[in-house]
């Protein structure tokens, strides 16, 4: 694997100095897109919960944006979990942030607990979105919201060049995420694109 090729890698579990190197990167990359994920977001979460946290920017942008909510950062890169603690270390010594390691497929995490959970430019890299999806379904509370943020939509092979240099790694199109949702649990599902990119949110609500 060439220099570029293990650069690229850092996004699926991201370790050592280019590790950090994409951290920060993304945290830069992926800011507009989170950001307009967020506008499409029209609740007020007390409890919010962000899953493939890596950098710690998102999680920061969503407690500015929510100056009462509490926020609970989630990755099962160990250097995720510190740089996220870092980037947001004021809120974690308020007491308003906590940052665990762990992994979708199985979340450290209370059930009932999250008014929002997002997770942005992540499940390309989940095991099976089906068993994440169900856990995302267990922590959040009645009426809560589910918010999947990716910047390929996996339409006519969008991404396919990240997919075979990236290990393990797989887009999806809106209709395999809402099918899968579905399938977990999810009896509400809205798929929105961008205009001008291919950035995709879909919301998922919990009843
Ligand atoms: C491409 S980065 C995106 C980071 C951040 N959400 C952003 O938008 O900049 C993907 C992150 O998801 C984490 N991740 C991937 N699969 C995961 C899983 N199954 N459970 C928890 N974290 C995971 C990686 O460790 C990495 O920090």
């Amino acid at each position: 694997m060439n220099l570029k090729e293990r650069f690229l890698n850092m996004t699926r579990k991201p370790k050592g100095f280019l590790g950090t190197l994409m951290l920060n990167r993304m945290n830069g990359r992926h800011a507009k897109l989170a950001d307009w994920s967020m506008g499409i977001y029209q609740g007020n979460p007390a409890e919010i919960l962000d899953i493939g946290c890596g950098g710690g920017r998102n999680l920061s942008a969503l407690l500015h944006r929510y100056p009462d909510a509490r926020g609970t950062g989630v990755d099962y890169a160990p250097l995720s979990v510190r740089m996220t603690k870092a980037k947001n270390r004021g809120a974690v010594f308020a007491g308003r942030c906590r940052v665990v390691e762990g992994n979708a497929m199985s979340l450290p995490l209370p059930d009932d607990a999250f008014d929002l959970v997002t997770a942005i430019e992540t499940v390309y890299f989940w095991t099976t979105i089906e068993q994440g999806f169900r856990e995302v379904y267990r922590v959040l509370r009645p009426g809560g919201t589910f918010m999947i943020v990716n910047e390929l939509d996996g339409r006519n092979g969008t991404g396919d060049e990240y997919v075979k240099i990236i290990k393990r790694m797989r887009t999806y199109t809106g209709e395999d995420l809402e099918a899968a949702l579905k399938y977990a649990g999810f009896p509400r599902v809205r798929v929105i694109h961008h205009n001008n990119m291919l950035w995709m949110c879909v919301m998922a609500g919990k009843i």
